[in-house]
């Protein structure tokens, strides 16, 4: 455990001693006021964010820690043409542990690699997010008890949610999940990760409407419609509105159904929800906090090694086919491989180099 990349990078005894450790946070915080006393995080976020860079700056000074960095680009060397492992060599001389949010996919991978620091993804485009993924699971295992024999409905934006991906990848370890998909056509979980599912054998199936599926779950988990992630503004507005969830709704549920929401919200889940004491989404910001001061806490005591020297550019004739990754942009960061296989950054297939 040293970067962060995917949550699914933990070992379950990781895993297990890291909601252990939040758990002891949540029940006495006033043990851990100066836990990280002297250290110093530096928070990169290339894209808007408010709370996970507010929920990791709280969670630092809540250790006794402080942070330095960015909220905007605008404000950082990128806008004179730094490029990435310039900036994470530098800040890795400042600060004992890095978290990072960029939009483009497999950045926070493609960061590690000049990192002499731990690097602490907080989100790559539409790719993984796990520390949200980190809340989602305190907040299921706090008021579940288990993530086991559990029927999960995923409603929303499933194609651009990069916590839905996360938190696919994470489930994949517990037992008898079964995962309901709810999203409009052009909303549908990308093939990579039907493939992840089907490789897993995790039981899935696709839905179009969240009644068809409703009174059978056990977690709802709603996300936004990502408008930041379309190329065009008609494209969003065709779906603006889709799939929302309300309290008449909510009739057909479980008692004891959670619903979870990674925030923020617009219009997916009506305000009428929030009185509902299953509307758990709130509880899940906090429950966030916590996850992540558990793991800014044990990432501080780790010994760390930098990695080794990292061979620079591409393999002749291989680029990744996703125009999102990193390695489009960055293109000294080492990217090998046969066509057909997976980049290692954001997932997506190799091809042809034209
Ligand atoms: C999410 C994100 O940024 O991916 N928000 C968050 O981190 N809590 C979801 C979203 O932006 O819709």
């Amino acid at each position: 455990m040293r970067h962060i990349i995917d949550l699914s990078d933990l070992t379950d005894k990781e895993f297990n001693d890291l909601y252990k450790l939040t758990t002891n946070i949540i029940d006495r915080p006033e043990g851990y006021v100066d836990a990280c006393r002297g250290k110093v995080l530096g928070s990169l976020f290339y894209e808007p964010s408010t709370r996970t860079n507010l929920s990791f700056s709280t969670a630092m000074m809540r250790l006794g820690g402080s942070v330095v960095g960015f909220s905007d680009p605008r404000s950082s060397s990128t806008t004179k043409g730094e490029t990435l492992k310039d900036t994470i060599n530098m800040v890795s001389c400042y600060a004992d542990m890095i978290v990072m949010r960029n939009p483009r996919e497999g950045a926070a991978k493609a960061a590690s690699l000049y990192s002499s620091v731990p690097v602490i993804n907080a989100g790559d485009g539409g790719h993984l997010h796990p520390t949200q993924t980190l809340a989602d699971m305190v907040t299921i295992l706090r008021m579940r008890g288990s993530a086991d024999d559990m029927k999960i409905g995923l409603c929303g934006d499933l194609k651009y949610g990069r916590t839905v991906h996360s938190l696919l990848h994470f489930l994949e370890r517990f037992h008898n999940v079964q995962v309901y998909l709810i999203a409009p056509d052009a909303l549908k979980l990308p093939d990579y990760m039907i493939s992840f599912l089907k490789e897993h054998n995790m039981p899935y199936c696709e839905v179009n409407s969240i009644d068809e599926v409703l009174p059978e779950l056990d977690v709802l988990y709603m996300t936004r419609i990502q408008r930041e992630r379309f190329t065009s503004a008609q494209e969003y507005e065709n779906l603006e509105g889709s799939y929302q969830l309300t309290a008449e709704k909510m009739k057909r549920a479980k008692k004891d159904m959670l619903v979870l929401h990674p925030l923020p919200r617009v219009d997916e889940i009506a305000q009428d929800v929030d009185d509902d004491p299953r509307a758990v989404y709130f509880r899940q910001a906090r429950f966030g906090m916590f996850g992540r001061m558990a793991l800014l806490l044990t990432l501080s005591k780790l010994p760390f090694e930098r990695a080794g020297h990292q061979d620079i550019g591409h393999e002749p004739g291989v680029r990744c086919s996703n125009h999102k990754c990193i390695t489009r942009t960055e293109l000294y960061v080492p990217l090998h491989g046969k066509i057909g296989d997976r980049c290692p950054y954001c997932d997506k297939l190799l091809e042809l180099d034209i």
